[in-house]
C-alpha cells in the first residue's frame, strides 16, 4: 500500500520576524488527515507563529512548506484563498467581524463557499445552539464576553467541516465544563477526517487526552509521537 500523502508538510523551515532571531528553526514535520495534535510550548515559544504559518498568514524565511500537496511559495493569491476555504481557524484574538451579527459571522465560511442563505442560517443556528449561544444570534461580537466570543470563533471555524482545523488557545476563556465540550467537538472533527492542531497551555488536557504533542522549544518543534516510536524500536 502506498504511504498516505501528508496534508501539511514542512521541510527545514526557518521563520523570523524582520531581522530578529528565528522563532522557528530547522522545522521538518508532516501532518496527516485524521490526526490530532496538541501544540505546546512556553508563552512566546512560537505557537501562534506556527499557526499563522500554516494558515499562510505569514511567510517562512526559508525552507519548504506544502499545504494540501501544494508548494505555498508557488501558488497564486487566488489559489491561496481557495486552500484557506478548506481550513478552519480559531485565532487567539478571535478575529470576529464587529459589523456583522454573531449569526452572520458564523455563517460567513458557508457564504464564501456559495451556500444558499436559508441553509447557512440553519446550520449556523444549529452550531450556535450547540455551543450554548442560542440567544446571541443577532448580537454584535463586541458586546459578548471573552468566552462567548471564543465560542463564536470556534463555531465559525468548524461550520464548513474543514480538512484542517487550527485552534489557537481555543479554551483559554471558558470554564472547564465548556472546555471539555469543545474538546469533544474537536475530537469529533478529527474522527471525521479533519487534521486538528490545538495550541494550548493546559497541561491537564494534554495529559488527559492521549493525542500527539508537538512541543516548541527554542525554535525547534519536537514531535513526541516520533520520540515514542523511536523508544518502541529501541
Ligand atoms: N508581528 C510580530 N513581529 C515581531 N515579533 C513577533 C511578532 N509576533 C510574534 N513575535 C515574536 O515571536 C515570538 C513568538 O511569538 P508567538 O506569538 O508565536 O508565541 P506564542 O507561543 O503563541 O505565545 P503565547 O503562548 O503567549 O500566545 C515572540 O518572541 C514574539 O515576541
Ligand atoms: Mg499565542
Amino acid at each position: 500500500m502506498s504511504k498516505e500523502e501528508p496534508i501539511i508538510s514542512l521541510e527545514k523551515i526557518m521563520l523570523r520576524y524582520g531581522e530578529g532571531a528565528p522563532v522557528l528553526n530547522d522545522v521538518s514535520l508532516s501532518l496527516y488527515k485524521r490526526s490530532f495534535h496538541f501544540l505546546t510550548g512556553a508563552s512566546g515559544a512560537g505557537k501562534t507563529t506556527f499557526m499563522r504559518l500554516l494558515y499562510m498568514g505569514i511567510k517562512r524565511s526559508s525552507g519548504n512548506l506544502k499545504i494540501f500537496g501544494r508548494d505555498v511559495a508557488e501558488i497564486s493569491s487566488e489559489e491561496k484563498c481557495k486552500l484557506r476555504q478548506r481550513m478552519g481557524v480559531v485565532f487567539q484574538d478571535f478575529n470576529l467581524l464587529d459589523h456583522l451579527t454573531v449569526l452572520e459571522n458564523v455563517a460567513l465560511p458557508l457564504k464564501v463557499m456559495g451556500e444558499q442563505e436559508k441553509r447557512r442560517e440553519r446550520q449556523a443556528k444549529e452550531i450556535l445552539d450547540w455551543v450554548g449561544l442560542g440567544n446571541c444570534f443577532d448580537m454584535r461580537p463586541n458586546v459578548l464576553s471573552g468566552g462567548q466570543k471564543q465560542r463564536v470563533a470556534i463555531a465559525r471555524a468548524v461550520i464548513a467541516r474543514p480538512d484542517i482545523l487550527l485552534a489557537d488557545e481555543p479554551t483559554g476563556n471558558v470554564d472547564e465544563k465548556i472546555a471539555n465540550k469543545l474538546m469533544g467537538l474537536f475530537y469529533g472533527m478529527h474522527k471525521m477526517g479533519t487534521c486538528v492542531v490545538v495550541a494550548t497551555h493546559y497541561r491537564q488536557f494534554v495529559d488527559k487526552f492521549h493525542y500527539n504533542e508537538l512541543h516548541i522549544d527554542r525554535g525547534r518543534i519536537i514531535d513526541k509521537s516520533q520520540i515514542e516510536k523511536g523508544s518502541e524500536r529501541e
